[in-house]
């Protein structure tokens, strides 16, 4: 089983082009396993407690509990609107993620992993947790990304990370495997080398804030929202689920036959949540260094200029209106093709729609146009091998095999932007053949009949091709180009079928109907 789940997103406001990013991703990435071949789950969802929701709904004047409701509504439509289709979700106000947290707190309770003390220190909101000296910049001040930082003491549980982080450090040493890409598993072994062998505060004081879990143990105390929401890839994988839950069999999503379980997260959250708290947090819990999961670090969208593209600098770019103005395709598209997966990228709308004009509507729409169109009207409709190949043919056979080889390394490495560039590649060089065997023109002469047949063929076979490459990418278009083509479902179709010849001699496809209509943008 190829079990990946996604950060789950803070409902303390709407989602954001990052936020769009992770969960299409996540998406390709699915699509893609399954392509290959394989079962796969994907579990994605929503980050509901914590101090940031409390506030934001204070400063509406609802409870907490309406202010999630509606702003989990905004999510849930992105992910349909983007066609982003996930097999779990997660809400961390569900009953059975909230039992599920309190068992494992009393589990780590009686082992002797959590204590009570009383704490004096710097407190971020924003970030929702105490800063240590290392958290200072070089003129000895909290920087603005910590927002408003104030002295508070107060008495609070607190998890003995300390005993844990030795392990982990050599944990990370062995297993290079665990956090992807290689500079980020640096950057982690590094802030374990900083850190100064605290422990991390586990709880809230619910005079301070109510909007939380309750300690199973401590009913005066809330759980800290970072440990509440990082359990969501165990709770709803089916974790010491109760009998009926309706949740998975967790040992069957935990599988560890083929690999680990991949949590997909933005750089940002791998040290300390994910690299520290959570590896840590599962060893607390018992699971062996086999069965930890893998982290796959992505990058940020930023705006361009290097912005964030945050709320704090009022910067965001509201994917839902992207995708009513350009269409869930170009947006989709664009988010994948235009950064490497674990870089950062900077936002650029004229770039979105340069690539979707250039790359699809010109050379990919150029080519399905000729392809379809021309064996509706020279051959009506009927694709014939024609005559044995001749040395442009075998070119483009080759081209095709060692675009396919290229994008299946690409994507087996969730570098969706080098595989997008291979099909590309290929539609590229069917376009440049079309153009010197001149179909039309063969046309003109009954004498070249095999020959006409055999350059539409190669055109139309390439076409299925791509279609079935591109699924996971745009399983809408690809979908209409299947059935344009008449292939058998995009479902059934996996990569291991893509030889030459998936269109069998004698093959009728349907009438054509263009995919990708080109961007037409006022005053661009
Ligand atoms: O961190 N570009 O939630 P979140 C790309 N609730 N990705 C971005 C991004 C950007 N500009 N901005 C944010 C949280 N992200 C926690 C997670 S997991 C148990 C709890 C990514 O809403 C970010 O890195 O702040 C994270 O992976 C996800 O969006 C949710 O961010
Ligand atoms: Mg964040």
């Amino acid at each position: 089983m190829f079990y990946l789940t996604t950060a789950i997103d803070y409902t303390n406001g709407a989602p954001h082009l990052g936020h769009a990013y992770e969960k299409v991703l996540a998406d390709v990435i699915i699509r893609y396993r399954r392509l290959r071949g394989e079962e796969a789950y994907y579990l994605t969802g929503v980050d509901q407690h914590g101090q940031k929701v409390q506030q934001s709904a204070d400063q509406e004047g609802v409870h907490p509990a309406t202010f999630v409701k509606r702003t989990t509504r905004q999510f849930l439509n992105l992910w349909e609107k983007l066609g982003v289709h996930y097999d779990g979700w997660a809400e961390t106000t569900d009953p059975r993620h909230q039992a599920c947290v309190q068992g494992i707190l009393s589990d780590l309770q009686h082992c002797g992993q959590l204590y009570k003390s009383t704490h004096c220190g710097h407190y971020s909101v924003r970030q929702e947790q105490f800063l240590q000296d290392r958290d200072r910049d070089e003129a000895g001040n909290f920087g603005p990304q910590w927002g408003e930082v104030t002295l508070i003491e107060e008495e609070n549980w607190y998890f003995r990370l300390s005993e844990h982080t030795p392990w982990l450090k050599e944990f990370i040493e062995k297993h290079p495997d665990v956090i992807t890409p290689a500079f980020r598993r640096t950057e982690l072994l590094n802030a374990l080398e900083r850190s100064s062998g605290t422990d991390l505060c586990i709880s809230r004081p619910k005079e301070r804030l109510h909007w939380g879990i309750e300690l199973p143990f401590d009913a005066d105390f809330v759980t800290y929202v970072w440990f509440d929401a990082l359990i969501n890839y165990i709770s709803f994988a089916g974790y010491h689920a109760a009998p009926g839950s309706g949740l998975p069999d967790f040992a069957k999503l935990w599988d560890l036959s083929v690999r680990r379980p991949t949590h997909l997260i933005g750089k940002d959250i791998l040290v300390p949540a994910h690299g520290i708290y959570w590896l840590c947090m599962l060893h607390a819990m018992g699971f062996a260094d086999a069965h930890l999961p893998r982290l796959l670090v992505h990058g940020f969208w930023n705006s361009k200029g290097g912005d964030k593209l945050s709320k704090s600098t009022g910067n965001i770019v509201d994917p839902d209106a992207l995708a009513d103005k350009f269409g869930v395709d170009a947006v989709r598209y664009y988010l994948v093709r235009d950064i490497v997966t674990g870089k950062d990228s900077d936002f650029d709308l004229e770039r979105l729609i340069m690539l979707y004009n250039t790359e699809l509507a010109n050379e990919l729409g150029n080519l399905c146009n000729r392809a379809l169109n021309m064996s509706q009207r020279f051959t009506a409709g009927i694709l014939r091998h024609g005559g044995p190949p001749s040395a442009d043919d075998l070119t483009l056979q080759h081209s095709l095999t060692e675009s396919t080889a290229a994008y299946q390394a690409a994507m087996d490495e969730c570098d969706v932007s080098h595989g997008l560039e291979a099909i590309s590649r290929h539609v590229v060089h069917c376009n440049g053949y079309a153009e010197r065997m001149k179909p039309w023109a063969l046309n003109k002469d009954p004498a070249n009949q095999e020959r006409l047949a055999s350059v539409l063929y190669h055109l139309a076979e390439s076409v299925a091709h791509a279609a079935v490459l591109l699924s996971p990418i745009l399983p809408d278009a690809a979908a209409k180009l299947a059935s344009q083509l008449k292939l058998p479902s995009l479902t059934t179709l996996k990569l291991a079928d893509l030889c030459w010849g998936l269109l069998p001699d004698g093959h009728a496809i349907g009438q054509p109907k263009p995919v990708f209509p080109r961007l037409v943008v006022e005053g661009a």
